[in-house]
Formats: structure tokens, C-alpha cells, sequence
């Protein structure tokens, strides 16, 4: 059995992670940090925790064998660095480690990377593009959720020439995609029976979805329109993406494409008609549904997921078991919460 350490337990995707832990037989939660929770119990602070006997800390005190954080940008970095030092793996659930180019990184978080002399040995946690390089490497840059619905949706049409380098996702999230921080646009009455744009002039997601599609093929990196959307619902993300085919394909032959490029990934399904987030709640599926608009000539893909699971916390274990040599689906086979 590993020990895990969660460092900032105390936001949504810190206690996911800690949520999903109570299911891995493999894995054992043994420290979880928060800074204006420390000194708490964690059953105290989050009741729906209290099986789990820790304190919170302010650091990782004892020794783990690998660490998961979900702190913001550059704090996670920073935290990360004497594990990563230490030559603990880690799993870092911010953006820290994701895009390859210190300067990308700079030109959308408005910051120097923190930790440039890593990014190379980072590998970008999708299982489903990067299995072989996760099971070797101690770095894990976790992608974001909308990056991880979307990508997946694109990722076998782009693979295969199919499309055009010049994709649209057209993306929805659940309110807590904007993490616990309180903000007056994610007021029950502000958002509630409402759903709006927001991003217009650029979110930080979209240069993770083109570098990722890029890396695809021999070709420069794709023009991605990225607009998401914020829904009145606590999780999920429903991504529907499109892209001008390159040649006919008939529904059957793209329906096989996708079943093939996925078929021996336990989470990511296609799925027989379109997918409702509520069929991937708290679970680590990605549900996809490709299809053709044969009179427009193109590509229409729609991926849900959730995004506390998939889109983060689950994705990170699921990579963890692949650094650890376990099956990748080891604590994460949960059926979703219904109705
Ligand atoms: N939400 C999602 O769906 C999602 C999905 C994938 C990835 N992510 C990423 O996961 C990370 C966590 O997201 P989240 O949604 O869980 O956030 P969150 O619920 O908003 O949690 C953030 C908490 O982090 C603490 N914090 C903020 N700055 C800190 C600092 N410099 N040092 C220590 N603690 C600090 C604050 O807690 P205090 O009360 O202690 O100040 C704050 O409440 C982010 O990097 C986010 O981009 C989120």
C-alpha cells in the first residue's frame, strides 16, 4: 500500500481527490494540507471526510510515496518543488506542468514559469494520448477538465488527417469548475436558471487543447476556438466540438475510428447516443458521441464528463496507478450517482 499526501485538501478538488481515495485498495491517505484549515480535523472542517483520521497540516510533514496537489497555479509549483527534489512522483492538479513552453505559460498566466527547468520531464496526464511516458515519469501535470473532454473528442479524427487544423469546442461546466472561492457570478441567484459565455477574448484552457491536438500529427498546431459556457449544475462538463472533414466518412466507419482509437482505455467510451453529464457523475468516465453533419460536411463530437472526477482528482489517481505500475482503472471503477 502507497501513502498519499494531498496537499490542499480543503478546496473541491482536493477533497475529491480524498473522496476517491477511500476506494483504492492500493492507495492510503495518510496527510492532507490546507493553509486556513490547518490544525483542524478533517472530519471537522469536511464532514463528508470524517472516516478518514488526519489532521489537516500546513505541510506534508511525514513521509509519502507520492503527492497529489490542488493548489492554484504557481503556489502548486512551488509546493511541488522539494517533493519533486526528494524524488517523490507527484501529481500537480494546476496548470503548472502542462503547456511545454515556459513562454506560452507566461503569455497566459500573465507570469514567469516558476519552474521551467521541469517542464520538460513533466508528462501531460492524459492516459489516453501518454500511457507509456506516465508509466515513467514522477512528474504529472494533470490536465484541466475542459481540456480533457475536449481533446478527447478531437484526438482520433485529428490523429487520423480526418479534419481540418481548425477545430471549435463549444464547452459547458457545472459551478464547481470555478472552484469554493466566492465570487458574486456564482451566487445560486446570479447563475442559477441562467447560463452565459464567458473567456470571449481567450481562456487559459485553449492553449492546452492546441498543444495536445498538435502533438497529433506532423503539422503546426490547430486553430482552436475554445468558448465555454457556465450551467447551473454543480459538476460536469459537456463539450461539443467541431471541425470541416477532410474526406467523407460514413457514421459507421467514425463510429469504429473512435471505438478503436479508445478500446483499450477502460474510461473513455463511446457512447451509443448523446451523452448526458449526469451519466458521468462521480465517476472517472469520459462518455463520447461522434457524428457526421453530412450536409455541412463536417465532424460533430460530443464529450461529457465530470469535472471534478475525470476532469481532475480521478485523472490524477488514474495516472498515479499508471506510475505505480498498477491497472490504471485500480479505485476508480465507480458507477456514476443517479438519478
Ligand atoms: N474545479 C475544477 O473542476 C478543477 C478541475 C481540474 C483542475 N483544477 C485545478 O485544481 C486546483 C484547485 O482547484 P479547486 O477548484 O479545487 O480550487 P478551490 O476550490 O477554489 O480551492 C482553492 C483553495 O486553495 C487555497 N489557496 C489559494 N491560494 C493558495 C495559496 N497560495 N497557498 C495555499 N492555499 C491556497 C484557498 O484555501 P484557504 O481557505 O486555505 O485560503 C482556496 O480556498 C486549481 O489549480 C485548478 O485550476 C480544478
Amino acid at each position: 500500500v502507497y501513502r498519499i499526501g494531498i496537499i490542499n485538501v480543503t478546496g473541491y478538488i482536493g477533497m475529491e481527490a480524498a473522496r476517491l481515495l477511500a476506494y483504492h485498495p492500493e492507495f492510503r491517505l495518510t496527510a492532507v494540507t490546507g493553509r486556513s484549515a490547518a490544525g483542524k480535523r478533517l472530519g471537522e472542517f469536511l464532514p463528508h471526510l470524517g472516516q478518514f483520521d488526519l489532521t489537516i497540516t500546513e505541510e506534508i510533514e511525514d513521509s509519502v510515496d507520492a503527492v497529489i496537489s490542488a493548489l492554484p497555479h504557481a503556489a502548486s509549483a512551488e509546493a511541488l518543488l522539494p517533493h519533486i527534489q526528494a524524488g517523490t512522483p507527484v501529481a500537480d492538479l494546476s496548470a503548472d506542468f502542462r503547456l511545454k513552453s515556459a513562454e506560452t505559460y507566461a503569455e497566459w498566466y500573465g507570469r514567469e514559469h516558476p519552474a521551467p527547468q521541469l517542464l520538460a520531464d513533466a508528462v501531460y496526464g492524459l492516459p489516453e494520448l501518454h500511457r507509456d511516458d506516465l508509466r515513467a515519469t514522477k512528474i504529472i501535470a494533470t490536465p484541466g477538465c475542459y481540456p480533457t473532454a475536449s481533446i478527447l473528442a478531437l484526438a482520433p479524427a485529428m490523429r487520423e488527417g480526418l479534419i481540418e487544423d481548425d477545430v471549435i469546442v463549444d464547452a459547458k461546466s457545472g459551478i464547481s469548475g470555478a472552484g469554493r472561492g466566492l465570487d458574486l457570478k456564482y451566487h445560486y441567484a446570479e447563475a442559477n436558471e441562467s447560463v452565459s459565455a464567458y473567456g470571449l477574448s481567450g481562456h487559459r484552457h485553449q492553449p492546452e487543447i492546441g498543444q495536445e491536438l498538435g502533438l497529433l500529427r506532423e503539422a503546426p498546431q490547430p486553430s482552436v476556438t475554445f468558448v465555454p459556457h457556465l450551467i447551473p449544475m454543480t459538476r460536469g462538463i459537456l463539450a461539443t466540438c467541431y471541425a470541416k472533414l477532410r474526406r467523407d466518412i460514413t457514421l459507421e466507419r467514425l463510429t469504429a475510428l473512435y471505438e478503436d482509437a479508445y478500446a483499450t482505455h477502460p474510461f473513455t467510451k463511446v457512447h451509443a447516443s448523446s451523452p448526458g453529464t449526469k451519466l458521468t457523475y462521480g465517476t472517472n468516465l469520459c462518455l463520447l458521441h461522434p457524428t457526421v453533419d453530412q450536409r455541412a460536411g463536417r465532424l460533430v463530437v460530443v464529450a461529457a464528463i465530470d469535472n471534478l472526477v475525470k476532469g481532475g482528482a480521478g485523472q490524477a489517481i488514474q495516472c498515479l496507478n499508471l506510475v505505480f505500475g498498477l491497472p490504471e482503472e485500480t479505485g476508480l471503477r465507480l458507477p456514476a450517482v443517479y438519478p
